[in-house]
């Protein structure tokens, strides 16, 4: 067991640090030396399709919150995320005009599978973005898109996540390079950002004891916040789900705009809040809601770009992030979030690679 952990204590921690590896993988015959993004085999002409349908369930689905921020960014085709369970139900709007993307670690998730089967009794193509190419759902799909993230073991999904997320990021580009809608200086630097990102995790990583004493200071409360707007709160949903998976903290993942709506009466003098702040566009937004829940007695942890730095002034506590493109922040930013799951829930003492009530792939509705 402990040759198979590599050194690492658990099999999520070793995880978590084989991302700068899974994404060079994953990105590997990706890019040609004119840093154009290149998939083999993959004849899609996005004329073809004029709607996107991206489904998943759990972290996978959290992925495609990502990947419809970033395709319609770069294609402006617009893109629906559903969440399997919920699209195979919902009589969708899907047919021979549009193009599905399943998204599953595993291949074998069953509502996954049933979506795919709906969206082909649609009449709609699908792509499959998976970690396992023998899997059930690559063999229905129509394409395979696979992550290269390796046998992953932990029941909290980490180097899966962000090898489905380079992989919307080079599909994103690659759709747009095939609409003809890309600007090729852009082009050129967003690849460029994007070969940046295995070396930026490898920072984080390297750097991680505040956020073990961060993951101290929340181990005993009882609820815990994740905010964050746009790109942001799809990763403050994921974080919330790792730190819900692992330690049994509850936790919610708020859009920073919306909780005046509600969320903030739950707001008192020492209630944790991770507060992710990576979009400069964004960014004074973010902060007045910072500012609310402070002036509530909140304890907020920022997460943001090392160019932030009067952050401070804001927040009791930083995690600093490299600076990269906009769009590929959630890589990560995320990193620092699996870090604190990882660790408050070691604090606990939790089996952390099995946590309570979950399993790896869940192969029954
Ligand atoms: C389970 C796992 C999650 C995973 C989800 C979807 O709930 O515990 O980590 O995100 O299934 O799994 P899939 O294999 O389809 O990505």
């Amino acid at each position: 067991d402990q040759v198979e952990k590599g050194g690492f204590e658990h099999f999520m921690l070793k995880e978590i640090h084989e991302q700068p590896l899974t994404l060079r993988k994953t990105m590997l015959d990706r890019i040609n030396k004119e840093n154009d993004v290149v998939f083999e085999g993959l004849d899609l002409t996005p004329a073809d399709f004029d709607k996107i349908y991206i489904i998943g369930c759990g972290t996978a689905y959290h992925a495609g919150l990502i990947g419809k921020n970033v395709i319609e960014k770069l294609t402006r085709i617009p893109v629906e995320v559903d969440i399997a369970s919920e699209f195979r139900y919902r009589d969708p709007i899907v047919n021979d005009k549009s193009l599905v993307i399943v998204v599953s670690q595993s291949g074998e998730t069953a509502d996954t599978l049933a979506a795919l089967q709906e969206s082909h009794r649609r009449g709609a193509k699908v792509l499959a973005i998976t970690n396992v190419p023998s899997s059930t759902i690559a063999r229905d799909a129509d394409y395979v898109v696979p992550t290269m993230a390796g046998p992953e073991i932990a029941v909290a999904s980490t180097k899966a996540y962000t090898a489905q997320l380079i992989t919307f990021y080079l599909l994103g580009i690659y759709l747009a390079q095939e609409k003809g809608t890309l600007d090729d200086l852009y082009r050129v630097s967003l690849v460029q950002a994007l070969k940046e990102l295995p070396m930026q995790v490898e920072n984080i990583l390297d750097d991680a004891y505040e956020l073990k004493l961060f993951a101290q200071s929340i181990k005993n409360k009882k609820n815990l916040f994740f905010i964050g707007r746009g790109l942001d709160f799809a990763v403050a949903l994921e974080g919330s789900l790792k730190l819900k998976e692992i330690s049994y903290i509850h936790s919610e993942a708020y859009a920073a705009g919306e909780l005046k709506h509600g969320s903030l009466a739950l707001v008192e003098e020492g209630t944790p809040i991770i507060a992710l702040i990576t979009q400069q566009d964004l960014y004074e937004k973010t902060v007045s809601n910072i500012k609310e829940v402070k002036a509530r007695g909140a304890d907020v942890m920022g997460i943001t770009l090392e160019v932030n730095v009067d952050l401070f002034n804001v927040v009791d506590e930083v995690c600093f992030i490299p600076k990269t493109n906009a769009l590929f922040t959630p890589i990560l930013s995320v990193v620092p979030l699996q870090l604190i799951s990882y660790y408050t829930s070691l604090a606990l003492g939790n089996d952390i690679d099995k946590p309570r009530n979950l399993a790896k792939s869940v192969t029954v509705e």
